[in-house]
């Protein structure tokens, strides 16, 4: 018996494992193939501003309070795991291709303005001085300093270690139904037919959350698989961008992460470029396809094209977890002892140490007694509250509590 179970050990689940073990509960993960997920494609941009939405007004609120946390979040992590976790502040340079992508740029630029967000036009001379290897085919630039990234391998591989240094555990086994008594949530059962007894279970499964919890009928998850396709990969440091860059193709969307020179392995000396992603409407079918890699090395390349002289080491198809509204599912249910942590669609990466805080909050008691630290706390309030997972009616309205949520 644990006082906690997380079903799903991608990023979000064993940050949530990790923090609570730190809160002082005892944590038991269960997972197949932890980080195998969304979180093996994840390029690890921590971008509220470039990845902001029109009319998504609590997603970029939420989005800025989770970038707010990455500091403190990396540096506690690496001295827990003695491990860097990759962590590169070295701003977004935001491109466009032609003259339509430019207009939808400065319409962005004026989106970020309107919610204070650190942004600037940039001239294409000054977009060259930032990053000399842009390709010769630009209509507009703009630099958004407070956009970052972050290795989320290396992230993942230093929870683990963080988990197994606080005696957590990660057991390698899939979670086949929740476990019930008296309609509390108490655990699950494993693929060996093993129960998981703990106090409270957090599921955050991504997108498999949804098939795990339909026989429940007091809550609804509805969560989607969005399929995208990353590709990594391996160049000379010369070669490689400075900065995360961004753009906009023809309408399409395109990014490009750059890290640091590698120390050891078959790639030591050369810097790993991450290039994302697609967004399909299409189950978790780990399918890579001729046209998702064509597609994403055309857009590339059209703004940096020494991408050609890169070796290709990797092409990664995953799902990432949707909801209809576009905001994370994140806190208490309705059933006691079940908690989720999931639908973080995009901003996996970006928002997990904020879901970690609040779902520990939630299990501790301390719901919305979160360290508020930004300067315009209502609107992360609001945020939080958009975000809670009892938001969704119920399929059974005898079942709905009406008293439990933040409203
Ligand atoms: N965060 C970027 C993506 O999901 O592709």
């Amino acid at each position: 018996m644990r006082d906690l179970l997380v079903v799903g050990g991608g990023i979000i689940g064993l940050a949530v494992a990790w923090r609570a073990l730190g809160a002082g509960l005892s944590v038991t993960v269960l997972d197949p193939d932890a980080g195998d997920g969304a979180t093996r494609a994840a390029a690890g941009m921590l971008a509220p501003a470039t990845e902001a939405e029109f009319t998504e007004d609590a997603a970029l609120a939420l989005h800025l309070a989770a970038a707010g946390r990455w500091l403190t979040f990396a540096a506690d992590l690496e001295a827990a795991a003695g491990t860097g976790v990759g962590l590169r502040e070295s701003g977004t340079l935001t491109l466009a291709y032609d003259d339509t992508d430019a207009a939808l740029l400065r319409r962005l630029l004026a989106l970020q303005a309107r919610h204070a967000v650190s942004s600037r036009a940039l001239t294409i001379a000054e977009a060259r001085r930032h990053e000399p290897l842009l390709g010769p085919r630009l209509s507009g630039a703009a630099w958004v300093p407070g956009d970052h990234a972050v290795d989320p391998r290396a992230v993942h591989a230093a929870l683990q270690r963080a988990i197994a240094d606080g005696h957590g555990a990660v057991v390698p086994r899939a979670a086949v139904r929740l476990a019930r008594h008296e309609g509390r949530v108490v655990g699950a059962l494993d693929d060996a037919g093993r129960v998981h007894r703990a106090g409270s279970t957090v599921v955050a499964a991504g997108w498999a959350s949804a098939p795990l919890l339909a026989d429940l009928p007091e809550v609804t998850v509805p969560v989607r698989p969005v399929k995208g396709q990353t590709l990594r990969l391996q160049t000379d440091p010369d070669l490689a961008p400075r900065h995360v860059v961004r753009g906009l193709v023809q309408g399409r969307p395109v990014y490009v992460v750059g890290r640091s020179p590698a120390t050891e392995g078959p790639w030591a000396g050369h810097c790993e470029i991450v290039v994302g992603a697609t967004t399909e409407e299409n189950p978790d079918d780990r399918r890579a396809t001729a046209g998702g890699v064509f597609a994403l090395l055309r857009d590339a390349r059209a703004l940096l094209p020494a991408i050609d002289e890169a070796a290709l080491v990797e092409v990664t198809p995953r799902a990432r977890p949707a909801t209809p509204d576009n905001l994370p599912l994140v806190g208490p249910t309705h059933v006691p002892g079940l908690h989720l942590a999931t639908g973080h669609h995009r901003n996996g990466i970006l928002l997990a140490p904020l879901t970690a805080e609040i779902v520990v909050a939630g299990l501790t008691g301390s719901w919305f007694d979160v360290d508020v630290t930004r300067a315009d706390p209502p609107t992360l309030l609001a945020a939080l509250r958009a975000s809670d997972p009892r938001r969704f009616p119920s399929p059974d309205p005898d079942t709905r509590r009406t008293d439990g949520g933040p409203r």
